[in-house]
């Protein structure tokens, strides 16, 4: 028996009841594969925890996450108790620093029974690999003087190595889909970085012959993103790049609910964590109505992280016939629950 043990945390808003849903699916994923048992443990890290204790974690909470095969997490934010750079700081960008989950993978592609805004929506199938642990998303730098003479200067930190093992990541992954690399830059008007990562892009591209590239600057890569989705394949992006594209990609696939993601920690010294595209949703907190696939399909990739590509495929191939049969959520065009989704899926994996 493969027991994998997970350490759950469901943040907060929506984050509480997606998390939920998607680790019952898990559970009836082992049912029908005799050979592998989860194991969860739930952390109450979020929001109300800092009301509660003055911070997002306590001290050793890194320590208590570290030995546990993955982490699953729904979504850190709410500002009405916690200003968003602080909880997210404490939390989320923390565990994807001190675990060295340098790598976030983020597909997306349209599937059946959700409408996309695209004309052509059947072109939209890509992997955005976004730089995970530097970039713009930087504690580097400060505020200077006080009223009208204020500043703030925020520094980019990019270095040669970060930016390229994002790179060779997605060269690698490439080279098992459609053997094509576009790297979102924007070396006309970043003076310093966005010139730099062009440099290493150039540098890595030579040890991968195989692979065709091509370079697009971010503002016309979001163009291109819905005028010709057909061009792209897997795309790098630097931290905030990647951040945007995948919101976008997201709002293309029908939902930012449905938007799937995996944080990768490539060393194997810390687990990696899994959590999806979409933040806690304050506006639909406790509807009943949080659309659950992006934490589900965000399950699928952390079983094929575990090796279970085949169990990860049934588990999609399930996922996208309850929406084949129009079993959605209101945000994609329903009127079913979270909960009725849920059912749905875990009937539809029982029978198989
Ligand atoms: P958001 O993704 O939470 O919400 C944007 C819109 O998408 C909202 O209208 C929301 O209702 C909708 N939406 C999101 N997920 C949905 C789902 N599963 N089903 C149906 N609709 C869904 O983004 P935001 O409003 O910018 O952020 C809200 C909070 O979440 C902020 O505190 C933000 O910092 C945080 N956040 C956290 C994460 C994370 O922890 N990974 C990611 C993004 C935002
Ligand atoms: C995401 C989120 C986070 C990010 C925020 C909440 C810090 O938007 O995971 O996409 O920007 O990385
Ligand atoms: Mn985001």
């Amino acid at each position: 028996m493969k027991n994998i043990k997970i350490a759950t945390i469901p943040g907060d808003g929506i984050g509480k009841e997606v998390v939920p849903a998607a680790t019952e699916v898990l559970k009836a994923v082992s049912e029908v594969h005799g050979g592998l048992a989860f194991d969860f443990t739930d952390f109450p890290y979020s929001c109300e925890y800092y009301l509660e204790h003055g911070d997002m974690m306590p001290e050793d909470g890194l320590e208590r996450l570290k030995d546990f095969d993955s982490i699953f997490l729904g979504a850190v934010g709410n500002v009405n108790l916690v200003p968003d750079h602080i909880s997210l700081w404490g939390l989320l960008i923390k565990i994807r620093r001190e675990f060295e989950q340098v790598i976030n993978i983020r597909p997306a592609k349209v599937m059946s029974g959700v409408q996309s805004p695209l004309v052509n929506p059947n072109d939209f199938d890509l992997i955005v690999v976004r730089e995970n642990s530097e970039g713009e998303y930087s504690s580097v730098g400060g505020r200077i003087y006080r009223g009208e003479d204020e500043i703030a200067i925020q520094n980019g930190i990019f270095s040669r190595k970060g930016t390229e093992r994002a790179m060779r990541f997605a060269f690698e992954l490439a080279s098992n889909r459609k053997k094509h690399v576009t790297s979102a830059t924007k070396s006309n008007g970043i003076y310093h970085s966005m010139p730099f990562w062009d440099e290493v892009f150039k540098d890595v591209s030579k040890d991968y012959p195989d692979i065709t590239t091509d370079s697009q600057h971010i503002d016309a890569l979001a163009a291109f993103f819905v005028t010709h989705p057909e061009k792209f394949d897997v795309i790098v992006a630097s931290n905030l790049f990647g951040d945007i594209l995948t919101d976008l990609g997201a709002g293309i696939m029908g939902s930012v609910g449905i938007a799937p993601a995996a944080n990768i920690n490539v060393n194997g010294k810390y687990p990696s964590m899994f959590e999806p595209v979409h933040g806690s949703a304050p506006d639909i907190i406790g509807k009943g109505i949080a659309n659950p696939i992006g934490q589900i399909w965000t399950a699928k990739m952390m079983l094929d992280h575990f090796g279970e590509e085949e169990l990860g495929t049934v588990l999609l191939d399930v996922i996208e016939s309850t929406t084949h049969d129009r079993i959605l959520t209101p945000d994609i065009g329903g009127k079913h629950t979270t909960r009725e989704v849920t059912d749905e899926i875990i009937k539809r994996l029982k029978a198989k």
